[in-house]
This record gives C-alpha cells, sequence and structure tokens, in this order.
C-alpha cells in the first residue's frame, strides 16, 4: 500500500522502501537534478539489501519527475549497495562519483575485515541514463591505517579535480582523506583533515564549498559524546581556515540542524550562485519509531534550504521558489490562551515575536518553549519516542515553520538555528495556543506535484 495518511505534501519521499542520503545534486541549464539512496525492499525483505540510486529532476521545485533509476548494484564492484557520492558537470556531462559496498560472506566485523569500499564513476550525456562504470580506487588505494570504511567521494574543482573521501581509521578516529587529480581518473592521495583531538570515529558524507569568502568543510561524524536530548550522530560543518592541502585550522564544530530528524547534508551550486543545502529528513540508529513503515516507506528529504554566512555560522531558510507553493493567506493576531483552529497541516506559519519567554502549543501535542536563552521542543505521543530537543539562543524574533502532513521544520529567527522533526497525529490536529500575544501569517501550501517517468530501456 503505497499511499496513507502520513504521506507527505512538499517534500520527497520515496515510492516504496527507504529513503536516506541525497547524493549528486547538481543544476544543468534550467533544470536540478536530486539523487537519492533508495532501498526499495528494504522493509518486505529479511536479509540485507542493497540500496540504489533514484533520481528527481525539477525546473521550479513544484513539478518533480521522478526518472528511471540512475545507479544499481549490478556490479562485482557494488553488489551490496550503491552507496553516497557526488555528482560533477562539465563540458555537457554528468560524473557520478560514488562508494561501491561489497561485503564478503564470513566471520568478519566488517570494520577492520570483511567488506570492501570503492570508489566508482559514471558519465551521462543525457543526465538520465549512466553508463560505463570505472573502477577509480579501491581499498588499497587509502592510506595503510584506514580501516574499510572509507566512502563518500565528494569531487570539486579548483586548479584541479579534488576529492574528499569520509574515513575511519584503525585507532577509531574520525577524518577526511583528501585526494587530487589532473583527470578525474587517476587520483593522488595529499591529506588528511581532522581535528586536533579526535572527534568521533568516523566523519560521513564529506561536502565542501566557499561561502562569503569562508571555506566550509561539512560532514556527519559519528561517535562524538551524545550529550542529552541530542541526536547520536550529527551533522555539521567546520569553518577551514588555511589550505587544505598544507596548514589548516578547522573551527569549533557545528551542527545544521538541532531537531530530531536530520542528516547526511549536501549542497550544490545554483547558476544564480545561490548554495542550496538538501538533507536526508532521518538519522540512522535513532531509538525512536517511524510508524509509517507497516504502508512500506520511512522518510523524506527535506525542504531545499539557501545557505548564507553571518555572525561566524551559517544560516539556512527554504529556497525561494518555496514561496510558489503558497495558496491561502491570513492574517492573526494571536492572543493569550485563545486556541485557534487552522485549516490544514500543510501550511507555513510565520510569527512575529516580542515577549522573551513563551510557550507555544501546536498539532496535537507538540510544544515549543521559550525561557529567555534556551527553546525547548517537546512531542508526546504523535512523536513516536521523539521527546525533547533543545537549542541556546539569546534572543528570538521570529519563527518559521515549514508543516507538512507529517514533518515540521522550524527555522527561528530566519535560520540562524533550525529544528527539523517528523511528527505523526491526525489532520484534525491543526491547533495553536500561544502564552503571550504575538502575530501570525499564515500561509496554507500546496502539494508537489510527482510525474513518474516509465523506466526505459538503456
Ligand atoms: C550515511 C551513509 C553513508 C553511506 C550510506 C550507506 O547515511 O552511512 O556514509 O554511503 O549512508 O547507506
Amino acid at each position: 500500500m503505497k499511499n496513507n495518511e502520513y504521506r507527505l505534501k512538499y517534500h520527497l519521499m520515496p515510492l516504496e522502501g527507504t529513503i536516506a542520503d541525497p547524493n549528486g545534486m547538481c543544476q544543468i541549464e534550467d533544470t536540478f537534478h536530486i539523487f537519492y539512496l533508495n532501498d526499495p525492499q528494504a522493509f518486505k525483505t529479511k536479509g540485507r539489501v542493497p540500496c540504489l540510486w533514484r533520481h528527481y529532476s525539477t525546473q521550479d521545485f513544484i513539478n518533480f519527475v521522478q526518472e528511471p533509476i540512475a545507479l544499481l548494484p549490478d556490479s562485482r564492484y557494488d553488489r551490496d549497495g550503491v552507496y553516497s557520492g557526488s555528482g560533477f558537470y562539465e563540458k555537457e556531462k554528468l560524473y557520478l562519483f560514488y562508494t561501491g559496498n561489497v561485503r564478503h560472506e564470513g566471520n568478519y566485523d566488517y570494520i577492520m575485515a570483511g567488506r570492501e569500499q570503492n570508489v566508482l564513476m559514471v558519465q551521462s550525456a543525457d543526465y538520465i541514463h549512466f553508463d560505463d562504470k570505472q573502477l577509480l580506487m579501491t581499498n588499497a588505494d587509502f592510506p595503510k591505517d584506514m580501516t574499510k570504511h572509507v566512502r563518500d567521494p565528494y569531487v570539486f574543482y579548483q586548479d584541479q579535480y579534488y576529492m574528499f573521501l569520509g574515513a575511519r581509521d584503525i585507532h577509531d578516529q574520525g577524518m577526511i582523506l583528501a585526494y587530487e587529480s589532473k583527470d578525474k581518473k587517476e587520483w593522488k592521495f595529499i591529506q588528511r583533515i581532522k581535528t586536533k583531538e579526535k572527534f568521533g570515529y568516523m566523519w560521513e558524507c564529506p561536502d565542501y564549498f566557499e561561502l562569503s569568502q569562508q571555506q566550509i568543510l561539512v560532514c556527519c561524524p559519528q561517535g562524538i559524546k551524545q550529550h542529552e536530548y541530542e541526536n547520536k550522530h550529527q551533522c555539521g560543518y567546520f569553518i577551514l581556515h588555511g589550505d587544505f592541502r598544507n596548514n589548516y585550522q578547522l573551527e569549533r564544530f557545528q551542527a545544521f540542524d538541532e531537531g530530531f530528524d536530520f542528516y547526511a547534508a549536501r549542497t550544490f551550486l545554483s547558476q544564480d550562485k545561490r548554495r542550496i543545502l538538501v538533507g536526508w529528513m532521518g538519522i540512522p540508529d535513532c531509538p525512536y519509531k517511524t510508524p509509517t513503515i507497516q504502508y512500506n516507506w520511512n522518510d523524506a528529504l527535506i525542504l531545499p534550504r539557501e545557505l548564507t554566512f553571518r555572525d561566524n555560522q551559517i544560516y539556512q531558510y527554504p529556497i525561494r521558489e518555496t514561496k510558489n507553493l503558497r495558496t491561502k493567506h491570513l492574517y492573526k493576531e494571536l492572543v493569550e490562551k485563545e486556541i485557534y483552529y487552522y485549516q490544514s497541516h500543510v501550511c507555513q506559519i510565520h510569527l512575529e515575536i516580542t515577549f522573551q519567554k513563551f510557550q507555544i502549543d501546536l498539532r496535537k501535542d507538540l510544544q515549543l518553549r521559550y525561557d529567555g536563552k534556551i527553546l525547548t521542543l517537546s512531542l508526546q505521543e504523535s512523536g513516536y519516542g521523539r521527546d525533547k530537543r533543545c537549542v541556546k539562543i539569546n534572543e528570538i524574533s521570529e519563527i518559521d515553520i515549514f508543516s507538512d502532513i507529517s514533518s515540521l521544520e522550524i527555522f527561528i529567527n530566519h535560520g540562524q538555528k533550525v529544528m527539523t522533526t517528523r511528527v505523526y497525529d491526525s489532520y484534525h490536529d491543526t491547533k495553536i495556543k500561544v502564552s503571550c500575544p504575538m502575530t501570525m501569517d499564515y500561509y496554507e501550501l500546496k502539494s508537489y506535484n510527482i510525474i513518474e517517468k516509465k523506466e526505459t530501456k538503456r
């Protein structure tokens, strides 16, 4: 069964099975391409199912085409999963770089032994059909002190081609391995990028870009100390000073999102020079539940966000195309204690705030509470185990809540902080109650239009 009460309206979801990391995003001419990891059989089979890359394209972020499957785990080098990677457009060709996962049968720990993580490249002239899998690197090409966990190639060009790989060494230290190449085929190891003190055992999904002349290194460190009410794995960035090839320093790690469901952020540059981030609205190894699994699907991708840099941090806000989803608009002065019922969960709620201590009750049992220093997001039943997340923030002047059938993305002070969560309540629970006066702009939003393309023979 594909449809059920929790299907989202304006987020990308899997047709069936899992969705995880977005990958290979780019804009070619007037079309944006978003690939993502998918295990179509995940909830149907007991054993492990290798993931593949699916593909959405869009010109306006409202009408999407579900393109044919881009990459299948059909070779000796990726037979146990087409893992994450990146896209690179050059001279009318789109190249995808990815990790081919191979697991050997046997009594292995799959960290030190029993696994292959190969770097592969494919190319396409129509940006839809990808051919000619080329093996670029195997574990033998990584430094000797690496475990078998080295993956998720991120390729970019400066004076030559560079590739960043997420890695775990044999001392369980997470880091990035940097490689260089003149032709995208022969790769030479040049550098380890890591923190002075160990910061987690593995850094997944690297990404790297410049934003307002700052170098930003993105990754998902696993195994860092988990404070109370924090996610098990993190996804964020370091500001990098100096030259990653020689002398560099990493500033402190900053999380992109302090909600429950956010991981594997990847970015791309649009033709009009916006740095756009897409992430997985989900997270690995979490203790909370996803009730949609009974309907044979789970997570989604977040609403794409534009990144800007201010006050030594990244601000994130939904891309301007999101405005085109708006249908009805309503302005309301909310007063203390009154319960206001709005029409639909599929909406944007913009709140202007003056009082620096407040509580907002939303939907069935979700609460946002601010004490002047810490904003706390809490859920009860509708969180399915999602309990509490906290964010430190000195002042709050506005909050934007992008609400969909079973998700909320909460942007504080126009994206200074963000909290993303899934929420499983019913369409009857469309209420808001505030503890002090504030004003609300409520916009009903419309659904994405998704066209499914038939698989074509290659
Ligand atoms: C991140 C990740 C990647 C890997 C992929 C495999 O979510 O673990 O490091 O390529 O997922 O599913």
